[in-house]
């Protein structure tokens, strides 16, 4: 059965915590799916760990599509939330709902997100109307990296944090099912998390949110040029890829692979027939 927005909602009130994470791809989705992860999140981020972009601006919609559908091939279990990239949700409510349309139906999600509050509050309202649950993104909005002047903590002023307060209210009128919070002091986390009765999903925001987001790669060390301060390395599989890489060209080089073990033998009958036509 697969996980839905009302049991993510239901997870708030009993208090349970909500582990989520990013993938891009069918095997990293399958993983996460035997491992009963409640929900993926197909994040533009791939525009950076696996397109090698310098921003998240540059996915396109179609990129968004074929990175879902990977996704929905091998995660059968999780609600699986899909990013709108970069505006695909400003030209107006049609084109809007048109693009989150197309994530679902085309790519197999069952949820979108969009970053930014009461600026996209009245679009949220219009895609939840039509039946698409949303998931809100607030805080650090890597979408407007080069108006935000970086990857900052946000909320940090009296101004700004009353302004992310006023956003999450205003996302939870729109009907979003959960937020994202990004990069704010985990105080403001806290108090945004008691004012909603969603669910909020935390990266770099502190404990106090209901549930953790962090990009799959950050936690696995995949990624070498760029480590925030809010993600944990759980495993160092860029390194350990590197020694075995580096292994493999040796023993390539070497003659040690592929031994018998890796190479499939042929009948000396046959051999000896094609001698006869060689
Ligand atoms: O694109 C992404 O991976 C995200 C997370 C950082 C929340 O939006």
């Amino acid at each position: 059965m697969r996980t839905t927005t009302a049991t993510i909602i239901k997870m708030k009130g009993t208090g349970e915590a909500i582990p989520m994470l990013t993938a891009y791809d069918y095997s990293t989705a399958r993983v996460l799916d035997e491992l009963e992860i409640p929900m993926v999140l197909v994040g533009d981020s791939l525009g950076m760990v696996v397109l090698g972009y310098e921003s998240t601006v540059y996915v396109t919609m179609d990129d968004m599509v074929h990175h879902i559908k990977a996704v929905a091939r091998g995660a059968k279990r999780p609600l699986i939330v899909a990013d709108m990239p970069f505006m695909s949700y400003r030209n107006g409510k049609a084109e809007t709902l048109k693009n989150a349309a197309r994530l679902i139906q085309e790519g197999g999600a069952q949820a979108v997100k969009l970053e930014g509050g009461e600026s996209v509050a009245e679009v949220t309202r219009h895609i939840v109307s039509n039946g698409i649950p949303v998931m809100g993104h607030l805080g650090l909005t890597p979408q407007s990296v080069y108006q935000l002047g970086g990857y900052k903590v946000q909320g940090k002023t009296p101004k700004k944090a009353a302004q992310l307060l006023r956003d999450a209210k205003a996302l939870e009128e729109a009907g979003v099912f959960s937020m994202v919070l990004e990069s704010i002091p985990a105080l403001l986390a806290k108090l945004i998390t008691e004012r909603v009765s969603i669910p909020t999903i935390g990266i770099g925001a502190g404990v106090h949110c209901d549930g953790q987001v962090q990009v799959i790669h950050d936690i696995l060390g995949l990624v070498s040029d760029f480590h925030p301060k809010h993600a944990k390395t759980y495993a160092p599989l860029g390194d350990l890829a590197a020694s075995a890489i580096t292994r493999y060209m040796e023993e390539v080089r070497s003659g040690a692979f592929p031994t018998e073990k890796e190479s499939f033998r042929m009948n000396p009958d046959v051999l000896s027939e094609l001698i006869q036509y060689a």
